[in-house]
């Protein structure tokens, strides 16, 4: 829906705009209702709240698996390291089986989760919102597990990426 005297906001140029901002990659997992697995390359994971511990993923709504995501209580979130990358490209291609020659673990909830992820996440579903042509999936954070001194894939202007520098923490968070 558009205000009066919005500009049409071109798709390409939103996404061209949005692509800017590198984000890590991370795939979003859970089972359906006869216990098949389902999963999803997503890049829009962002951590929400530290209490209670909250995380967000925006699915899309056309997405062949969301019948399944709409309906599961638990999902796994599972990050992705920098040699993943062939797995980030089987989990976004739609419908395929992704999870074939995948190795994979369930979590304590049953939610399927990537082994040698550098963090997972398993999460009760907390709410899902309405977000335009996606959902935005909250979950709570049951469990967790991370391997922070390992280098994550990451996504940047329509393309995987590794880390080139080695990292610095901004001042302000030296020592918290
Ligand atoms: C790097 C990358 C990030 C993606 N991030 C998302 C995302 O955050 N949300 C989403 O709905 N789809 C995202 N996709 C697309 C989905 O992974 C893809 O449409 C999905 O795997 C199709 O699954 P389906 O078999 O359930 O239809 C991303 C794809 C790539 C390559």
């Amino acid at each position: 829906m558009s205000e009066a005297g919005e500009d049409p906001i071109d798709p390409r140029a939103f996404r061209r705009a949005a692509g800017c901002f590198a984000t890590g990659v991370s795939i979003v997992a859970a089972k359906d209702e006869l216990g098949r697995r389902v999963g999803v390359t997503a890049n829009s994971f962002v951590s929400v709240s530290l209490d209670p511990p909250l995380i967000s993923v925006a699915l899309a709504r056309s997405l062949s698996s969301m019948p399944a995501f709409e309906r599961a209580s638990h999902f796994g979130i599972s990050v992705l390291g920098e040699e993943q990358a062939d797995c980030a490209m089987r989990f976004a291609s739609r419908g395929a089986d992704k999870w074939a020659g995948t190795p994979s673990a369930a979590g304590v909830c049953g939610a399927p989760l990537i082994r040698d992820a550098i963090a997972t996440f398993e999460c009760a579903r907390y709410a899902m919102h309405d977000g335009g042509d996606h959902h935005i999936l909250i979950g709570r954070v049951l469990k967790l597990t991370s391997a922070p001194s390992r280098r994550p894939l990451l996504f940047h202007a329509g393309a995987f990426a590794t880390l080139s520098a080695p990292s610095q923490a901004p001042a302000a968070l030296v020592g918290a």
